[in-house]
């Protein structure tokens, strides 16, 4: 069956990317076009994505239209693109007065506004295109309040009667919470007895929660963190709602757009190999170190993280054991990141300590995050949380050895390596604490001084294939059963 789809994310790749919500909206968009279904991806037109490069043009009808937010009134005006090497349609969003700022994300007092504005923006440009989308597809907090839009906005429209939601949780870490002294910014009227009143009484609004209470299913982007978001210690204060909806929920690992990053095709890279090639890995290492500064000898195992520096990403749990490490054993580390102050302090004393063996690159950089996952020998992700998680996807295409926690989509995508039985693919401990990264850290570096078994995992992984035809179909198999 040929679906309409509507797709709201706030960031989509390569136009506006902070995280893996980017990639992920943008591959996904791509797989449902060229299996045929009417999906349209909205996102906002950021002052950093240039419209001329895109050939954006402007869609009639659907210029300078006024969206009311409670008592606010913004002029939007959708542009038409595609994705960069694909046909699939982008509806970039325009409304300079929102997002004409110097980052895609903000702490300014609107930011709430931002998104509410650009998810009514996205049910007008329907209303307005007289398009019917089956599926309304939200993604995170910013666009959670869609499910009860539909419910209580537009159920009396009758394109929209035959529409139903989806939310997906791609980081319940950010839930979009702001006072409830904003309640007539949602323009839900003598609607308002439809929001959480808990929340309200407590002086707050959750859009997150929302959106778990009125979707009509709920998935977040692996199984195994789809159980963990029911409990305690991974809820983030959601859990009881998640329980309630429970036989809504459910887990879709990511797919990894192998078009992006695949080192038999990778534009960033002048070589590229696969795995009967895997000789041309170790020529692009020797070119990296030497570009990079390193000062040890190409034999050394390199180690790579790509990453915001959050505190989900488990960072502090290299505060103590990266310097251990690194003080016993031949070992050299890239890092490329930015975020908390305390961390990027961190990887800036780590360089000057370990001066030709730790280079720390403070920033975003995507050539170079590509470079790190062909160069490197072993990647790190010793998540607090990983809802799912790509760069562990990404290095077992590019047979660098994931070290990874037990959590959410690192333990659904990587296999411990069993040196008995030559099965596994990665390095993976349980418990977040120091002492399991560095035994993580030393079995790794201990495999990697033993090449059969070394070989061995890093053909299993570049072996592993996670591409969207087959995670994509299961959005498609879900589709059709909220339809149903
Ligand atoms: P999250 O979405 O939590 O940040 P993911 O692993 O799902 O984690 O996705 C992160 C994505 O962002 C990957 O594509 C990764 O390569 C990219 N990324 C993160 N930090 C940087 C950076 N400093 N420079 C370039 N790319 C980055
Ligand atoms: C998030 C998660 C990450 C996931 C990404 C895309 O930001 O932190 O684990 O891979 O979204 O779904």
């Amino acid at each position: 069956m040929k679906l309409t789809v509507c797709l709201l994310a706030s960031e989509a790749a390569p136009l506006s990317k902070t995280g893996g919500l980017a990639d992920v909206s943008a591959a996904l968009t791509k797989y449902l076009s060229s299996a045929g279904h009417d999906v349209r991806l909205f996102t906002p037109l950021y002052r950093s994505i240039d419209r001329r490069k895109l050939a954006a043009r402007p869609i009639d009808g659907l210029q300078e239209f006024e969206v009311g937010v409670g008592s606010h009134r913004y002029v939007f005006s959708v542009l038409l693109a595609q994705l960069p090497d694909s046909t699939a349609p982008v509806y970039l969003v325009d409304c300079p007065a929102l997002f004409e700022r110097g980052t895609l994300y903000t702490v300014d007092a609107d930011e709430h506004l931002r998104f509410l504005a650009f998810t009514r923006a996205v049910f007008i440009s329907c209303q307005r295109m007289q398009w019917a989308p089956q599926i309304l597809h939200c993604n995170d907090w910013h666009t959670a309040f869609g499910p009860l839009f539909l419910q209580a906005l537009y159920a009396t429209d009758p394109l929209f009667a035959g529409t139903r939601s989806l939310l997906t949780i791609h980081n319940i870490g950010y839930q979009g919470v702001f006072a409830s002294t904003a309640i007539d910014d949602l323009g839900l009227g003598p609607k308002n007895y439809l929001l959480h009143q808990d929340d309200l009484r407590a002086g707050r609004i959750n859009p997150l929660r929302h959106g778990i209470l009125y979707a009509d299913a709920i998935t977040t982007v692996s199984p195994t963190h789809a159980r963990e978001i029911c409990t305690d210690e991974y809820g983030m204060g959601l859990q009881d709602s998640l329980r309630a909806r429970g036989s809504a929920l459910s887990g879709i690992l990511n797919g990894v757009d192998y078009d992006e990053w695949d080192p038999r095709n990778d534009r960033y890279l002048p070589q590229h190999y696969d795995p009967d090639s895997i000789g041309i890995k170790a020529e692009l290492k020797r070119d990296f170190l030497a570009r990079m500064k390193f000062e040890v000898d190409p034999s050394v195992p390199l180690g790579g993280i790509v990453s915001r520096l959050a505190s989900q990403k488990g960072i502090e749990l290299m505060f103590e054991s990266l310097p251990q490490v690194l003080a016993w054993r031949d070992f050299a580390l890239v890092v490329l990141g930015s975020g908390d102050p305390q961390y990027e302090q961190f990887f800036t004393q780590l360089q000057a300590d370990f001066p030709g063996r730790v280079v720390f690159r403070q920033g975003y950089d995507d050539e170079l995050s590509h470079w790190i996952e062909a160069a490197s020998d072993l990647f790190l992700m010793p998540s607090r949380y990983e809802p799912c998680g790509l760069n562990q996807m990404y290095s077992l295409r590019y047979g660098t050895v994931p070290i990874v926690r037990r959590t959410g989509g690192l333990a659904d995508s990587v296999e411990h390596y069993n040196p008995d039985t030559g099965l596994g693919t990665g390095v993976v401990f349980n418990d977040f604490n120091t002492e399991a990264l560095e035994w993580a850290l030393n079995t790794a570096l201990d495999l990697y001084a033993a090449p059969t078994h070394w070989a061995r995992m890093v053909r299993n992984g570049m072996r592993r294939d996670f591409s969207w035809n087959r995670q994509g179909g299961k959005y498609v198999d879900l589709y059709e059963r909220i339809l149903a």
